[in-house]
């Protein structure tokens, strides 16, 4: 069982995995990464093409909008950080590699032990979820990222920051959308209570 795996064990196990119809298009299993011992943790929704590509969380252009958030905002580097997924291999419609789309229930379900054991096993301080699928997911509501964002919340006795998903940002308004600055300021509380200095 997934469920009480070492790190070791779950990614080896993950690598692997069929447990839902997104292994049969996918090229890589995208983990996750950083440090697995970190204070802060971001949650995203799945693998992007690049994602696939790669092998690794976050590296295409909302994966830069994210490292900027990280390493100019919060003055930290990604390996400080914990970075993954609700699903590890990448949803796109009818599966056919074009538009990326959210994971549907199936498939989250069948993927989340998988995030839930990379949080037990990383015990972070704070969790930030990144736009609708993760906030849904580990706050268990179906409200919107538009009422959630920048309000505290608790998942399982760890504190929740839902924000806004840096590909919504950039389909709303790209480099110079105005949620940029609601992403600021939910990061801002996540960093104070993090005991991290803020910018002046
Ligand atoms: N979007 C996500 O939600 N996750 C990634 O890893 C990349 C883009
Ligand atoms: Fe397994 Fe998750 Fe990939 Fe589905 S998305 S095959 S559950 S690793």
């Amino acid at each position: 069982m997934v469920l009480e795996l070492d790190w070791h064990s779950l990614q080896k196990e993950a690598q692997s995995c069929r447990k839902c119809r997104l292994c049969e298009t996918r090229r890589t299993v995208v983990f996750g990464e950083g440090d697995p011992a970190a204070r802060l943790m971001f949650i995203g929704e799945g693998p992007g093409k690049t994602e696939d590509e790669t092998g690794r969380p976050f590296v295409g252009r909302a994966g830069e909008l994210l490292t900027r958030i990280i390493e100019n905002g919060m003055g930290l580097s990604r390996s400080q950080v914990y970075i993954a997924n609700i699903v590890k291999c990448r949803p796109t419609v009818e599966q056919k590699g074009f538009r990326d789309r959210p994971p549907d229930p199936e498939e989250t379900a069948a993927c989340s032990p998988y995030l839930l054991r990379q949080i037990e096993l990383i015990r972070p301080e704070v969790i930030v979820t990144l736009g609708n699928p993760s906030t849904r997911f580990l706050l268990n509501t179906s409200l919107g990222i538009t009422k959630l964002r920048g309000q505290w919340a608790d998942f399982r006795g760890t504190p929740v920051m839902p924000t806004y998903h840096p590909s919504y940002v950039l389909r709303n308004g790209g480099e110079k959308s105005p949620l940029r600055r609601d992403v600021w300021e939910d990061i801002q509380k996540v960093m104070q209570k993090l005991g991290l200095p803020l910018p002046s």
